[in-house]
């Protein structure tokens, strides 16, 4: 019953997909749990490059099941722009299938996250505006249009008037907006209907049947640990529970099934959108790790914010999701600024911390307690394939996050290619 699950250990864009894709190789299944198309996992092959949103990151590899689960909330229109564009690229496509209780966004949805971010303002959550936060709101309200609704046409077209009928009031009367059109919602979402339904079907259990037969499922986190929606910086989170008890829930297996959690980290932190980072570089030293590591958002183009890595967060994600193992990336992007700063604790009204508060006030008043390292700007690391190859000071560094977190490393990233990691 060998179950793997990859979180994000820190706010999103740890370079998940990549290891998704790495991992898929010896994975039967590959299975994302929660968010949508808020998420861009980027995978890079032969100097190709895909950026998927919604699609599990093991589809490039040949005979694997691709399984979107019902924790996923999903946009029709992404998920068959994101099938097209795999299929134009010659990707093999027949093994993916997707859960009837998966929850759709509507255009409502989309709307109402564009309406609700203006009119938040300056206390804008920076978020994606892809319709994720109300989807899930929806959900939990229990108001929400699911996968399994969309293939009976005449519930879809029924659920679609009563869910327009409070959602215009609101987008009208509260927000000022323009209304939405039921027909023709309607008409384009039933046209998506017939395309996807070669699709739809039971995977809970397929994901168990396999689990009984040994074989090897895969989980794939998207977002992050502190952009979970109970343990991260709220409100400036996501809708969802990205850490790795959101697999429960969001794929329907037990805790017990679940035999390997991986955390993924870079180097270094980053964010997008807005909320508390203790570690931010907001000057020519954020600008460098951006640039060096061409840190712009793969889902909205957004710079990313950039910062030194934070163990104190490290340790809080190790507890939260009970890592056995951790994987890095971006070891070479660090490596080419002459000096390092690793964030070892947290002084907080002249007294040092190590547990990450919960209050945003308490985070803001953090100052962050470094240790200092050297850099390796002379040497390229991007060839490194064991670790005996890496400079001493790229050595010291890893060791040393290791020993913060108390969990071993599994592999090292030094280059956004597949081919370009150290296994340890
Ligand atoms: P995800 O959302 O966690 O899958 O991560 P993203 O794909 O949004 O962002 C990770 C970015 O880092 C992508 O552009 C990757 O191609 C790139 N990347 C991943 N690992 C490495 C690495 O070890 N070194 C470098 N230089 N780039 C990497
Ligand atoms: P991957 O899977 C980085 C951030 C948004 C915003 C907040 C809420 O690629 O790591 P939402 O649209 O979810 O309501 O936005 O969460 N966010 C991410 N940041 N990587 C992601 O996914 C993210 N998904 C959401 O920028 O701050
Ligand atoms: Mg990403």
């Amino acid at each position: 019953m060998p179950a793997t699950v990859v979180i994000g250990a820190q706010w999103g864009d740890e370079g998940k997909g990549k290891y998704i894709d790495i991992l898929a190789h010896d994975a039967d299944i590959i299975v994302r749990f929660s968010g949508g198309n808020n998420a861009g996992h980027t995978i890079v092959h032969n100097g190709e490059r895909y950026a998927l949103h919604l699609i599990p990151s093991g589809i490039l590899r040949e005979n694997k099941t691709c399984i979107i689960a019902n924790g996923v909330v999903i946009d029709p229109k992404v998920l068959l722009g994101e099938l097209d564009g795999l299929m134009s690229r010659n990707a093999r496509l027949a093994n993916l299938y997707i859960c009837p209780r998966a929850h759709l966004i509507m255009p409502w949805h989309r709307e109402l996250d564009a309406l609700q971010e203006t009119f938040r303002g300056e206390h804008g959550l920076g978020t994606t505006r892809r319709g994720i936060g109300p989807a899930y709101s929806d959900k939990a309200e229990r108001s929400g249009i699911r996968m399994g609704d969309l293939m009976e046409p005449d519930l879809f077209a029924e659920l679609v008037r009563r869910n327009l009928a409070v959602k215009n009031a609101i987008i009208e009367k509260v927000y000022g907006g323009k209304p939405l059109n039921a027909d023709s919602i309607i008409e384009e979402y039933l046209g998506y209907a017939k395309r996807l339904k070669p699709y739809v079907r039971d995977v809970n259990s397929v994901i168990h049947q396999a689990l009984e037969q040994g074989k090897h499922v895969l989980f794939e986190g998207a977002q992050a640990t502190f952009l979970d929606i109970d343990f991260g910086t709220y409100p400036y989170v996501t809708s969802s529970n990205p850490i790795a008890g959101g697999v429960c829930t969001g794929a329907g297996v037990g805790p017990r099934m679940i035999s390997e959690v991986l955390g993924v980290i870079k180097a270094y932190t980053t964010r997008v959108g807005s909320g508390p980072f203790v570690t931010e570089q907001n000057n020519e030293i954020g600008d460098a790790i951006r640039e060096y590591g061409h840190e712009y958002g793969t889902t909205t183009g957004r710079p990313r914010r950039c910062g030194w890595l934070d163990a104190v967060m490290l340790k809080y994600a190790v507890r939260i999701n009970g890592f056995t193992g951790l994987c890095m990336n971006h070891l070479d992007t660090i490596g080419k600024l002459d000096h390092i700063r690793l964030c070892t604790g947290y002084r907080l009204n002249g007294v040092i911390i190590d547990h990450y508060p919960s209050s945003l006030r308490e985070l803001a008043q953090c100052e962050p307690v470094y240790e200092d390292f050297s850099g390796w700007p002379s040497v390229d690391i991007s060839g490194a394939r064991h670790f005996n190859a890496l400079p001493e000071q790229a050595r010291l560094y890893v060791r040393r996050i290791e020993e913060l977190a108390g969990v071993p490393f599994r592999y090292i990233g030094v280059g956004p290619d597949r081919e370009q990691i150290i296994a340890l």
